[in-house]
């Protein structure tokens, strides 16, 4: 009996502290000291979680009857906790519910913000199930310095963003923290519930807090939590308690190994995981996609010409310096930037392996490369420019508001 409780506990007492060879992947920092960027392996050593293999991934299109999402067959999301335990419930014809999120600190998204989300409307298409999203504005007060207004409108602009990518409004609930926690008891209610089981010393080995750390911050890991938790959604689900999958980026994991230490010890699921890589810079894959740097990002709101000429201009390429050389040696896909972001959006698996093939061998030249990476993101960016022009303050509000979605509980 004690053996099974100390295997349910989560590993809390991963090292924050990090050696300098090391890839650094933390809420805040994503920078790896290869060119092929972060060691997704390593990291799944050393946060404990599991790698998706090649029978997870069988399993999986059992369950669901079809092939899995491109992100699944590539290693873009690449690890999970208890992810068999969803399925099971699947299998077994019970409900879930998805969870995700986003911290606004701009007002303009960008292709990197793109991937979980574009994997969270396969998810919920796929399985039909409800959709909670939680813009952390509170989150960013804490950790820039912004005012609270205009936290508040970044989530609302980011909110127009996320339902651009086309989540069912009849299944998806978006809120804002500093709007729904003071309009929701429950949600308030399962806060405190997790922050009288975290101490202090626990926040300080996962995150790194330190004394002279704002008591916010030192808080907020129960908010982020919390949407775990059925209850905190009485409109969509009751009193009933569900079992929670959260896809997210890897470098929200120390968050819910939080979460998933709590919930156990105050009659809740451990909440199921699916980690998604980074989108890497344009500039090169040693750190992610980051809207502080222009140059190294495409924006979703960057008219087509301007797309072009950043991955053009910027898009760091493993091909060789000469044409001469290059159809000698050949171009290196695991450096090369347009490649990756291939793997990232061209969905034909055909079509990709080709490419890999020509590129490495010498025959696709990097200007070529560039133009069918161009001719495969273009559209993606001009749909979702449409897409977003459409979503009116009216349909955000339907979105944002509290209410029953269409499952019946
Ligand atoms: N902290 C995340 C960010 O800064 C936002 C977030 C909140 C989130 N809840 C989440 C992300 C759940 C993924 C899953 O972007």
């Amino acid at each position: 009996m004690s053996g099974e409780v100390v295997k349910e506990m989560e590993n809390l007492d991963i090292e924050n502290h990090t050696e300098e060879t090391e890839d650094i992947v933390d809420p805040w920092n994503v920078v790896s000291k290869s060119e092929k960027g972060i060691d997704y392996e390593k990291l799944i050593k050393k946060f404990g979680s599991s790698k998706i293999d090649a029978e997870l991934i069988q399993r999986f299109e059992k369950v669901i009857n079809k092939k899995v999402h491109h992100f699944l067959r590539r290693g873009i999301v690449f690890s999970h906790r208890d992810l068999h335990h969803i399925l099971n419930q699947c299998e077994s014809g019970k409900p879930f519910y998805l969870y995700t999120g986003r911290g606004p600190s701009s007002s303009s998204m960008h292709l990197g913000h793109l991937v979980p989300f574009m994997f969270c409307k396969w998810l919920q298409d796929t399985f039909n199930v409800p959709l909670v999203i939680q813009l952390t504005d509170d989150e960013k007060c804490f950790w820039r310095d912004i005012q609270m207004e205009d936290a508040q409108k970044m989530a609302y602009d980011n909110a127009k963003d996320i339902i651009a990518i086309g989540f069912d409004v009849n299944k998806t609930f978006i809120f804002s923290d500093l709007n729904y926690m003071g309009q929701c008891p429950e949600f308030y209610q399962n806060v405190i519930r997790i922050q009288r089981c975290v101490t202090f010393n626990q926040v300080k080995g996962i995150f790194g807090f330190d004394d002279s750390t704002a008591i916010g911050k030192i808080a907020f890991p129960a908010i982020q939590a919390s949407p775990a938790l059925s209850t905190s959604f009485p409109e969509i689900f009751g009193v009933k308690k569900f079992p929670c999958l959260i896809p997210c980026a890897i470098d929200q994991d120390p968050y819910f190994r939080m979460t998933r230490d709590v919930t156990p010890r105050i009659g809740y699921q451990k909440p199921a995981l699916l980690h998604s890589r980074f989108l890497p810079a344009l500039q090169g894959a040693q750190t992610k996609m980051s809207s502080s740097e222009e140059n190294s990002t495409i924006f979703l709101t960057d008219p087509a010409k301007k797309l072009k000429n950043k991955i053009n201009k910027h898009a760091f390429s493993g091909g060789q310096a000469t044409v001469e050389e290059h159809r000698e040696k050949g171009g290196n896909c695991d450096v090369d930037i347009s490649f990756q972001y291939l793997t990232f959006f061209l969905e034909d698996d055909e079509r990709l392996e080709q490419i890999r093939k020509d590129y490495s061998s010498g025959a696709l030249l990097t200007g070529e490369l560039k133009k069918i990476l161009i001719d495969t993101i273009t559209p993606i960016i001009t749909k979702h420019q449409e897409a977003r022009a459409k979503v009116t303050d009216e349909l955000l509000k339907q979105y944002m508001t509290p209410r029953k979605l269409s499952f019946n509980f």
